[in-house]
């Protein structure tokens, strides 16, 4: 057992110090994974160190590498290798968080690192709560469901729903798998910046009241996907306590830059609303899984979720000793809060805030370096370190640099020497870098630019 767990970490950390000199792209299609992998199930077992072979050979090199200095799009996701290590001891002990009893530690460090998160938030402590779950889609879908069931209890026919154009796909997701109709989404088209326009949501507000429909939920952005843009959440958190609405905000991205001085001015207003997504697997460095749903008062929880089946009277406790299983979907539940813990007592909270300031940095630079040269458009400015910017030589056709800016993306993907996708601003194609990996630095960031526009004069030529 020992000899095959050295070897396991042997392999991890050669390949986190190998990660810069690895190709950053996974490339193969289903004919070659099938090809690779496909077996009937197998009867009798084998020697596990064949099949680490196996999985090393097959699995873990047909992976892209969302931690490579030159991985930009997406959400990059730098990890770090103490979490790597809690997530090997929450599954070696295999500790089940969902009830107080089976797991006092577990549950108490589950409080203690919601209580840190609150914290950030600016939520009060003592009457606020949360939960640890997979990822931004699960806070989003569990604050939504606390959201109907505090404001709207089982009749929400004729309630709307409030977000921008710019929220992430999850939040639709989440509303349809709740119950809602698309009929019930408002979703309001972003004004220049990215935001959700004031005054065309209160219009909004306003016809749907006197249509006899009932506003009841917004959905704030702190760091929306495309472009990094934070909704006013001060004067929203205002609307939505005139209006009676309740505020959910999804920092599932942008929670990290809570951490970062430059960036406390744009999120003030966050402690505001009722409930916050919050992903430490992205900007606080944490490998997957791991979300938060924070809420203003943790009652609103338990109260959602909480349904006192007769086979767990037994482990029930009292008041005091949290049941996580109350808390949101899931009963069996991994030990999600260690990683965060171990990361944060080992590196320190301070090591975290300089590395979102760097990047915060970074993204300036990178924007500076691209004003400097008349070939680059900045379409959205950096904002919480996501930039997108698309070619533009001069005097090339307008009508083709959707092509081209695709062209070039393409190129940069297949070359393997960076993962940069396109997206879609203001019905523009634009590359789009998100900047969050204090591996990556200027120099990359650089030499990735260098050969865009190398691609951009093949295209050109
Ligand atoms: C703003 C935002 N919300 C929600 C999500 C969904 O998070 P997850 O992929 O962890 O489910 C994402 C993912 O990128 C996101 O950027």
């Amino acid at each position: 057992m020992k000899a095959l767990g050295y070897q396991v970490i042997d392999m991890i950390v050669d390949h986190m110090q190998d990660i810069p000199n690895k190709n950053p792209i996974a490339k193969a299609g289903r004919s070659e994974m099938d090809w690779l992998l496909h077996e009937p199930l197998p009867e009798e077992g084998m020697e596990a160190t064949k099949v680490l072979d196996i999985v090393s050979k097959t699995i873990l090199s047909n992976s892209a590498l969302l931690n490579h200095p030159k991985f930009y799009s997406f959400v990059p996701s730098p990890s770090n290798y103490i979490s790597v290590l809690a997530d090997t001891l929450a599954t070696g002990f295999n500790i089940f968080s969902g009830a107080w009893t089976s797991s006092p530690g577990a549950a108490e460090l589950e409080l203690l690192t919601i209580n840190w998160l609150l914290k950030l938030v600016g939520f009060p402590i003592r009457e606020g709560g949360g939960i640890f779950v997979s990822g931004g889609s699960m806070a989003n879908l569990t604050a939504l469901v606390t959201a109907r069931h505090e404001k709207l209890g089982e009749d929400f026919g004729d309630a709307c729903i409030y977000f921008s154009d710019q929220t992430h796909s999850s939040v639709d997701r989440a509303l349809l798998i709740i119950g809602f109709k698309k009929s019930q989404f408002r979703k309001i088209p972003c004004d220049e910046q990215f935001r959700i326009p004031l005054d065309k949501l209160k219009k909004q507000i306003a016809a749907d009241r006197a249509d006899g429909k009932q506003p009841f939920c917004l959905i704030a952005n702190a760091g929306t996907t495309n472009t990094g843009a934070v909704d006013p959440l001060y004067q929203l958190a205002t609307l939505c306590r005139q209006e009676k609405l309740w505020m959910h905000v999804d920092a599932a991205y942008g929670g990290g830059a809570l951490l970062a001085r430059q960036s406390q001015k744009i999120m003030a207003g966050i402690e505001l609303a009722d409930s916050v997504t919050i992903d430490p697997h992205k900007w606080f460095y944490q490998p997957y899984e791991i979300g938060a749903v924070l809420v203003r008062n943790h009652e609103w929880l338990a109260g959602t979720f909480r349904m006192n089946p007769e086979y767990l009277r037994d482990v029930k406790g009292n008041a005091e000793e949290i049941n996580f299983y109350d808390h949101g979907v899931q009963l069996t539940r991994r030990l999600r809060a260690l990683k965060f813990y171990m990361s944060v007592k080992t590196y320190g909270l301070g090591t975290f805030r300089r590395a979102v300031e760097n990047s915060l940095t970074l993204a300036e630079q990178v924007a500076e370096h691209l004003k400097s040269k008349s070939c680059w458009e900045i379409v959205a400015p950096p904002s919480l370190a996501v930039i997108n910017f698309r070619l533009k030589p001069e005097g090339f056709p307008s009508d083709k640099l959707d092509e081209l800016n695709q062209f070039v993306s393409d190129q940069i993907i297949s070359s393997q020497q960076a993962m940069l996708a396109t997206t879609i601003i203001h019905g523009k194609k634009v590359l789009r870098m998100c900047l969050i990996n204090p591996a990556t630095k200027l120099d990359d960031v650089m030499e990735t630019i260098t050969l865009l526009e190398g691609f951009g004069e093949v295209f050109e030529g």
